[in-house]
């Protein structure tokens, strides 16, 4: 990464004609994320040193415990967004309900709605493991001018302009897309600034890395312990490596560089699965097509499932190609089991 690689501010100016709708906006909107990103990777990086760690004692809406760097990274993430004033309404994993951003007396009217997972994988947090933040951001559907809608954060993944995510490992990386490939920047945390360092990002076409929560194996859809058996069979490059970060951002992150397949299917215990479809699977998705890779349900697109709640969850299956389709093929031989 010498002097030489273009700088995350550059590369959005650089790239901005590429907005269908409004170049100022978005690219405005993407510096809020890329700030924000700063804020909490530099948080991250002392939560060993500092009384951040552990449970901050209130239960989220999903009945899961809040850490307090969740509570810390929501914070941040909808303060950028709200004081900056880029964007008309913004719903997180951590909020009930989503949040309408009233323009400002002489204000602009905004065209974009965020979506996020300020914290991803935070259980990994009190044992110094990767954790993340995933990002959507949609056009509004409701008319300008007035306030949004649930039916501006209820769109189909399809029609994501932007989506991304930030890893906070052994670096720090941003990796978006606004639908013209995926592009990753590294931080220097010493001068803040992100470099283009993995241009054009690809999945490899297929993999050897299967990365699922083998615990709940009892749990699972037959189709899901049929592919599992075929990834541990001894035929050809097989049997796969395991790995599994408990970070979807993480577990995607390394699959998406060296080639493999997560998966978070439905089981008896979670019916519908566990990771939400607007804030995790979408944007994953998006980044997924945008690198030549695959996002399911297992058996359709994820990016093409009706919306109907904010915090719906849904099964997935995402990764290298031809690992995704086959273990779709796997799924398909259970048909009543794509009624989650
Ligand atoms: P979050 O920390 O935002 O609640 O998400 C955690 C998600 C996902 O990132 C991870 O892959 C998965 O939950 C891990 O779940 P299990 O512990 O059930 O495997
Ligand atoms: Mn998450
Ligand atoms: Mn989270």
């Amino acid at each position: 990464m010498g002097i030489k690689s273009s700088t995350l501010g550059e590369f959005i100016i650089k790239n901005q004609n590429q907005f269908k709708y409004s170049e100022g906006e978005l690219s405005r909107l993407l510096n809020s994320i890329k700030l924000a990103a700063k804020v909490v990777s530099h948080e991250v990086n002392k939560a060993g040193l500092v009384d951040i760690l552990g449970s901050a004692g209130n239960i989220n809406v999903q009945g899961e415990t809040q850490q307090k760097l969740d509570i810390y990274a929501n914070d941040v993430f909808m303060r950028t967004l709200r004081n900056r004033q880029i964007v008309c309404g913004v719903a997180s994993e951590e909020e009930d309900d989503f949040i309408v951003i009233k323009k400002k007396h002489g204000g602009f009217d905004h065209k974009y709605v965020v979506l996020t997972d300020p914290l991803d994988g935070s259980s990994n947090i009190d044992v110094n493991v990767s954790v993340g933040t995933i990002f959507s951001v949609y056009r509004r559907v409701s008319p300008e001018g007035s306030l949004v809608t649930k039916e501006d954060f209820l769109q189909k993944g399809r029609e994501q302009v932007a989506a991304g995510y930030v890893v906070y490992g052994t670096s720090t990386m941003l990796v978006y897309t606004t639908g013209y490939g995926v592009n990753g920047f590294t931080l220097n945390p010493a001068l803040g600034v992100w470099y283009l360092s993995h241009p054009n990002m690809k999945f490899p076409k297929g993999g050897k890395i299967y990365s699922i929560n083998e615990g709940n194996y009892v749990h699972f859809p037959q189709g899901v312990k049929d592919y599992l058996k075929y990834c541990q069979e001894e035929e050809e490059d097989r049997p796969y490596t395991s790995r599994y970060i408990g970070s979807l951002v993480s577990d995607f992150h390394r699959n998406m560089i060296k080639g493999g397949i997560y998966i978070y299917p439905t089981s008896t215990k979670a019916p519908k699965g566990k990771l939400r479809l607007l804030y995790e699977c979408n944007p994953m998705a998006f980044i997924a097509e945008q690198a030549g890779g695959r996002a399911s349900d297992g058996y359709k697109c994820i990016m093409d499932v009706e919306p109907n709640e904010l915090h719906q969850r849904v099964p997935f299956f995402v990764g290298s190609v031809e690992m995704v389709e086959k273990a779709e093929e796997f799924m398909a031989k259970y048909p009543n089991d794509a009624n989650y």
